[in-house]
């Protein structure tokens, strides 16, 4: 069955993936499509609503990029935010100019609410909330509207429909509108922008000059959910559990007899696209697990355990640590190791694959916001998946098959609990392709891995023991090349150093050090020096990044 969809059109803004995050999680699946997607193809994917995203353009420039006109033609709400609320502007006969003042950040707003939150009522059957517009007789009341989407007319307000008149929103423009089209009226402002947002429900056109998107718009979730269900009349059939059987239903048709390989990490992604295809084909699927050996500690044992024992998957796993370790000997430069680690990679694979002789599918990981970052759903657009990067090119294969590249990450993670792979292992944190080889700074040495194992688990165990986990979003320990003076018992050492780094991040472009409390730090601290050997001395890294990266190297 073919869910309903929400096209997103991208004119290049930093939050454009997020805009579609935020409408999938309000149950609407949504495409990002370019902002020039031709007429015909949008046509095509039939779309119960349309928004047009932010972006770094002003509407005023030559060039400037516009959608197709005849988009305002066909009848299909749409929502402008920011530049798109310009774009809209502009291309109705509105006037847009430089503001007197460029606003950025948190602002008070007043918005033009549809029906006050005490006249919100819980739908019985939808629970959805709903209202009643008292003037226009117009039941806002569950989804009684929103079976269809409405094709023309709808009454004022809607938009903001059970909104707190007062709040705060998140802006990040320098134009604004300053003369609204004709049939648009004003329904927010702030001080500084008399026009923050716009409507016209008789064509169902409406503009944001905020971001609904971002947490510091805190009613923008309730903003999007009515566009999608009060304006668009979704259902919101979106569901990882239906797409999840869907998919296992479609693979299976596809790959019918045929043999499929996949390179299988013990990552999420990996992890979640040979689940999906084992549960369509069994055992014509073969997965080659190269264990480098620079996995944290048990890890490799793990993923073998539950997915060969446990699931019963074609595994073959390659241990191939003294390899790594041998290539990798003596060398001390960060991107250096991950070249080294990135070709090795792939003559392993390489080797393996040709045992098991031509095959018909080749499995990528590929997820939603690789297909975006590449063009936006072209489908002739293939990144290679960055820890193995280049794969193609040395496997005998026929065509690449990509099970998870209309999800997000998180959706990646539902998809994976759908299909039963234990929890430990789909909400895991993210691990670098090139594993602990890039936590040890310096050369890399089995003895320095076996270290840096042992204080990692350490770590982990502590902030899982202490209830952390939910609270950072990646965190571990780093044996860095340098040794200092410390004392044990009576005697003098002269050893390692060990940095432990935690993080909260949405994105990972830019991260804060988790405040982890001084006591859980302390007993840390404590466990690693006592059972580890070779380590007198534990920091913990209070930087941000940026100035600093995530990782050390
Ligand atoms: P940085 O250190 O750049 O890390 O702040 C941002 C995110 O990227 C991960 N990372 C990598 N992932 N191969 C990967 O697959 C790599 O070479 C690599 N380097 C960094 C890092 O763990 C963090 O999540």
């Amino acid at each position: 069955m073919k869910n309903e969809l929400v096209l997103v059109l991208d004119f290049g803004g930093q939050y454009n993936q997020l805009i579609a995050r935020r409408v999938r999680e309000a149950s609407v699946y949504c495409e990002v499509r370019p902002y020039n997607t031709s007429i015909e193809d949008i046509k095509k994917l039939d779309p119960k609503g349309i928004i047009f995203t932010g972006g770094p353009a002003s509407v005023l420039d030559d060039g400037a990029p516009f959608c197709d006109m005849k988009t305002f033609e066909l009848g299909i709400p749409i929502l402008g935010i920011c530049y798109g609320m310009q774009l809209m502007a502009v291309a109705l006969s509105g006037g847009v100019s430089r503001a007197a003042q460029r606003e950025y950040g948190k602002v008070n707003i007043k918005f033009d609410v549809g029906f006050s939150s005490d006249e919100m009522c819980i739908d019985p059957i939808s629970g959805a909330l709903g209202g009643t517009y008292l003037d226009t007789g117009w039941s806002l009341v569950g989804a009684d509207l929103c079976v269809e989407p409405l094709t023309s007319g709808a009454p004022g307000g809607v938009l903001f429909g059970g909104l707190e008149p007062e709040s705060t929103a998140w802006m990040s423009h320098t134009f604004h509108v300053d003369k609204l089209p004709e049939g648009f009226t004003a329904i927010a402002s702030t001080e500084s922008c008399p026009n923050a947002a716009m409507e016209n429900p008789e064509k169902l056109f409406y503009a944001v000059q905020f971001h609904p998107e971002v947490v510091h718009t805190p009613q923008g979730t309730q903003i999007l959910q009515n566009f999608l269900y009060r304006i668009c009349g979704c259902v919101g059939d979106w569901q990882i559990s239906s797409f999840v059987d869907d998919s296992i239903k479609a693979l299976k048709e596809k790959i019918g007899d045929k043999k499929v390989l996949c390179a299988l990490s013990g990552g999420v992604d990996s992890s979640v696209a040979a689940m999906m295809i084992h549960k369509a084909v069994g055992k014509q699927l073969t997965c080659i697990f190269v264990d480098h050996g620079l996995l944290r500690k048990d890890e490799g044992d793990q993923v073998e355990e539950v997915f060969k024992k446990q699931f019963d998957l074609n595994l073959i796993r390659v241990n191939c640590e003294d390899i790594f370790l041998e290539k990798l000997a003596g060398v001390s430069d960060p991107e250096t190791k991950r070249k080294i680690i990135g070709e090795e990679f792939i003559r392993v694979f390489e080797r393996e694959a040709k045992k098991i002789g031509t095959v018909d599918f080749l499995v990528q990981g590929t997820i939603y916001p690789d297909v975006i970052e590449s063009g936006a759903g072209d489908a002739a657009v293939i990144k290679s998946h960055h820890n193995v990067g280049g794969l193609p090119d040395y496997v005998d294969f026929k065509e690449i098959i990509e099970p998870l590249r209309n999800l997000f990450k998180d959706e990646v993670r539902r998809a994976g609990v759908e299909l039963g792979i234990p929890e430990n292992l789909v909400m895991r944190q993210p691990f670098p392709g090139p594993g602990l080889a890039i936590r040890i700074i310096g050369d890399i040495t089995k003895q320095k891995l076996e270290i840096l194992q042992e204080a990692d688990f350490i770590f982990r165990d502590e902030i899982a023991k202490h209830g952390l986990t939910h609270t950072m979003n990646q965190y571990f320990a780093v044996l860095t090349n340098m040794r200092s003076v410390g004392v044990m018992g009576d005697e003098r050492t002269y050893d390692f150093t060990m940095a432990l780094r935690a993080v909260e991040t949405s994105d990972f472009m830019t991260a804060t050090w988790c405040r982890i409390p001084y006591d859980v730090l302390e007993i840390v601290s404590n466990r690693i020096v006592n059972e580890v050997g070779h380590i007198n001395r534990i920091v913990y890294d209070i930087t941000s990044k940026p100035p600093s990266t995530i990782e050390w190297e």
